[in-house]
């Protein structure tokens, strides 16, 4: 597991005032680019969605988007997608949140999960917590089962982790690496 996470870590790069004055950016092309440390965080994440019976994979767009379906594919699992407003031509189920400065807006399609899923939330990067909260909360209005959150990453010095912990109570959270 150590390994697992130092493999990751080593993939991840800081982009100093990316993208403005006084944010480090935590890139994870580097980590895609790599088949082989891609391949070990699919499949960590793979059995985490295994282990908690998840039915379907749900990811955020835009990262969560390239990490989340080759996980369903390796989970054998469906994929379903979480996106910013506007973008899902059917009927949708959405959630504003607050960003640091305005609001934001994501949807799902209310159809693609059912009473019977058990759903896993994928995301890269868990920094204030506002999106996965969003997620959380949008999964829940859905008919299925959320039965965990999963993020590459979590800021550790910023409040997302506790955040996200209070919104799932029971619900497991797993981050694959601490920065
Ligand atoms: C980034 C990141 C997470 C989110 C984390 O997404 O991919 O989804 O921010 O931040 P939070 O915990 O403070 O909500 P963003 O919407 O910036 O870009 P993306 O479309 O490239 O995923
Ligand atoms: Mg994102």
């Amino acid at each position: 597991h150590e390994e697992l996470s130092e493999l990751l870590g080593s993939r991840v790069r800081d982009i100093p005032d990316h993208p403005k004055p006084g944010i480090v950016f935590k890139d994870i092309t580097p980590l895609l680019a790599d088949p082989a440390a891609f391949a070990a965080l699919t499949e960590a994440l793979a059995a985490t969605a295994g282990r908690l019976g998840a039915t379907k994979v749900v990811g955020l767009e835009a990262r969560g988007f390239i990490l989340g379906a080759p996980v369903a594919l390796a989970a054998g699992v469906g994929f379903v997608p979480v996106r910013k407003a506007g973008k899902l031509p059917g009927a949708t189920l959405s959630q504003t949140y607050d960003l640091e400065y305005g609001s934001a807006e994501i949807e799902i399609h209310a159809e693609d999960l059912t009473a019977e899923d058990r759903v896993l939330i994928v995301d890269d990067v868990l920094a204030t917590g506002g999106t996965a909260e969003a997620a959380i909360g949008l999964v829940r209005r859905t008919p299925a089962r959320l039965v965990g959150l999963a993020v590459l990453m979590e800021l550790g010095f910023l409040p997302g982790g506790a955040r996200v912990r209070e919104a799932l109570g029971e619900v497991p959270y797993q981050a694959l690496l601490t920065v």
